[in-house]
């Protein structure tokens, strides 16, 4: 919409959906849980306390299909519903339990600090290093971040997979990256280097330590905080294909934001979990992947792909269930994916989406498609 006015562009959007950065400040968009660990392309939460207040009630059902980082669920279990989601890639399916898990906090603070403690006096091998782990850290920061892994093997389950999350985290940022190209960075950088995020001389990061102790206790007050909210509902997360996940229950309705063709990897976002974890990689069965071009016939696969996914959703859904897509349709390929999958478009409402993290600079917009299953 470039080269609107002011009023012009508020008679067009949804200002309920449509925050500024004064009103929904940073904090409040990564509050509790939702910044366990970062993540590119997440909901705001507000959007879905939003669309749970317009579309659902309490002891509904509500199934997220591209439930990425968990925003859905969460969300779904502060309004008081239970939640399915599901997701392809097995770390946002990682992030989204260690989110919704129920934990004796007291008792996973020990156990986290105590990992922390163990692999302090374990440093030293580098035994299992990959050569990408190799090629992205600092020997030291990789001796930390693989004595940590270690300890975390010990650990008993639910609270080994927080510490897996920690772990990643901690990777994430311990990379020879610059400070402002912690999103997608394509080298490593392994000299002193001019700083835009600092404004002045930065260097590459040695060591490990310093954020596996800092988010260990960042992620134990994240939890707490979350604990004190939540009503305590039902939570499923199923590490599936949207296209032929069977869902365990008959959900209410749909809340989803769709991966769109061509912007955002997401298994390759998180490489250093895949590297570290050794979790499952499904990158083949992701749906809109840079991976597949820009060009007219990967447009194609993705429609296709997109009718299967909410096809086969909608088959699970009672009639007239409401589903609400949120979208960044630039190629206008949603009216033809709906038609496919049989969904009855209601209303489709713009919202002004702020600008987040990174330095990708400018405004843009999303649709949400509100729609029914027929
Ligand atoms: C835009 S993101 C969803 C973000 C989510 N709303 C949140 O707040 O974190 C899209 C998600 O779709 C997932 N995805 C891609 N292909 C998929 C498939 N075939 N089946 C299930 N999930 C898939 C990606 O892994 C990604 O997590």
């Amino acid at each position: 919409m470039p080269g609107r006015t002011q009023e012009a562009l508020y008679r067009e959007i949804d200002l309920e959906l449509s925050w500024s950065e004064d009103a929904l400040p940073q904090t409040e968009r990564t509050k509790h849980v939702h910044r366990l660990h970062p993540y590119l392309g997440k909901f705001i939460p507000q959007l879905v306390e939003t669309f749970l207040g317009r579309y659902f009630s309490p002891g509904d059902c509500v199934y997220d299909p591209f439930v990425g980082s968990g925003t859905t669920l969460v969300e779904a279990d502060v309004f008081g519903a239970d939640a399915v989601g599901c997701d392809v890639s097995a770390f946002n399916c990682l992030m989204t339990r260690v989110k919704t898990e129920r934990y004796p906090l007291g008792e996973l603070e020990l156990t986290l600090r105590g990992a922390l403690e163990e692999a302090r006096r374990d440093v030293g091998s580098a035994a299992g290093a990959t050569p990408w782990l190799e090629q992205w850290y600092a020997p030291r920061a990789l001796g930390e971040l693989l004595a940590y892994r270690r300890a975390v093997e010990r650990l008993p389950a639910p609270f080994a997979d927080v510490a897996r999350v920690v772990l990643a985290r901690a990777a994430r940022s311990a990379r020879l990256t610059t400070h402002f190209d912690l999103d997608f960075p394509d080298t490593p950088a392994t000299e002193p280097y001019w700083c835009h995020k600092h404004r002045r001389e930065c260097r590459p990061v040695e060591e490990a330590w310093k954020f596996l102790a800092r988010y260990t206790t960042d992620t134990v007050r994240r939890l707490r905080a979350f604990a004190s909210l939540r009503a305590g509902r039902e939570i499923v997360v199923l590490h599936g294909d949207a296209r032929s996940v069977r869902l365990p229950r008959m959900p209410t309705g749909v809340v989803t934001s769709p991966p769109y063709p061509g912007l955002i990897d997401y298994h390759e976002q998180h490489r250093y979990a895949y590297e570290l974890l050794g979790l499952e990689d499904r990158r083949a069965d992701e749906i809109g992947s840079p991976a597949a071009g820009r060009a007219k016939h990967a447009q194609r696969a993705y429609v296709e792909a997109m009718s299967d996914a909410l096809d086969n959703t909608a088959a699970q859904l009672p009639r007239d269930a409401p589903v609400l897509i949120v979208v960044n349709d630039s190629h206008d390929l949603y009216p033809v994916i709906l038609e496919n999958a049989g969904l009855l478009l209601e209303e489709r409402v713009t919202r002004h989406v702020n600008r987040r993290t990174g330095r990708r600079a400018g405004e843009f917009f999303e649709d949400v498609l509100v729609c029914r299953a027929a």
